[in-house]
């Protein structure tokens, strides 16, 4: 009998059920950006076939190649000096050095923000981390912490950096707006994001194509985060430095 009932009042709120559940979705979904899109194309000899907002995505620098990252030439060729002087990184700072290979960077970060400050160094491959342990241990450098990082995520601690920079790295992650997602978690309000890329602008820039980004190639994809740019340094020789700021 009181099934009777419902099966006669069930074409009455019917519409009114179906209206609520769409609703809800709606909410739900407006809540959380879409999946990133991703595309694919035939793996090209440096990239790894996998496509966003229109270029491909560099393969990893594998740490066989890590020598690169400490040759002898590299201070005179991309001045870390001057890019370090232009990002005003001062004594106190927690710094985020996202893809930090064997430390090159990491180091004289850590010497920047001094005993009170720390360094978080990230990166996805172990063997890297390792070869960047060593190079803290044999310089004395104690205010380092190295974080193996996913793919997707740099699992660094929410809300806790006031500077993440990323030297060389941002156009070879896989997955970039996952980690650009959880990039943005660590960030506190006001916090800086810094992308360092050679300048595909530059055909004199003597660098493979997918290892190289433009500077509005950058900002879009930045743009998508909620990221405001502030600036962009150009004093480098041939990388171009582009200064986000997280609202
Ligand atoms: C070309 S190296 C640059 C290293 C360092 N920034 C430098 O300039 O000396 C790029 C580094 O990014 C790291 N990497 C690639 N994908 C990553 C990811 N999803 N998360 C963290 N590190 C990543 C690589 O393992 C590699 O060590």
């Amino acid at each position: 009998m009181k099934i009777d009932r419902w099966h006669r009042l069930l074409p009455a709120v019917l519409p009114a059920v179906l209206l609520a559940g769409t609703l809800l979705l709606a909410a739900t979904a407006g809540a959380e950006r879409p999946l990133a899109a991703y595309g694919h194309v035939a793996p090209s000899a440096d990239g790894i076939g996998k496509t966003y907002m229109g270029r491909e995505i560099a393969g990893v620098m594998g740490w066989e190649g890590a020598q690169w990252l400490e040759r002898r030439s590299r201070a005179g060729e991309e001045r870390p000096d001057l890019l370090l002087q232009a990002l005003a990184i001062a004594p106190g700072m927690t710094v985020a050095d996202v893809g930090a290979g064997t430390g090159y960077y990491t180091w004289q970060l850590a010497q920047r923000v001094g005993a009170g400050g720390r360094v978080y160094a990230v990166d996805v491959q172990p063997e890297m981390i390792a070869l960047l342990e060593r190079q803290m241990r044999q310089r004395g450098v104690t205010n380092v912490v190295s974080l193996l990082g996913s793919e997707r995520d740099t699992r660094l601690p929410a809300a806790s950096i006031d500077l993440a920079i990323m030297v060389d790295v941002y156009h070879e992650l896989a997955y970039p707006s996952e980690v650009m997602d959880s990039l943005v978690r660590a960030m506190k309000p006001g916090g800086r994001i810094v992308f360092v890329e050679y300048r595909a602008e530059d055909p004199a820039v003597a660098i493979k194509a997918l290892h190289k980004m433009s500077e509005a190639q950058v900002r879009r994809e930045a743009g998508a985060h909620g990221l405001t740019w502030e600036r962009t340094i150009t004093a480098l020789p041939i990388q171009h430095v582009i200064v986000f700021r997280k609202p």
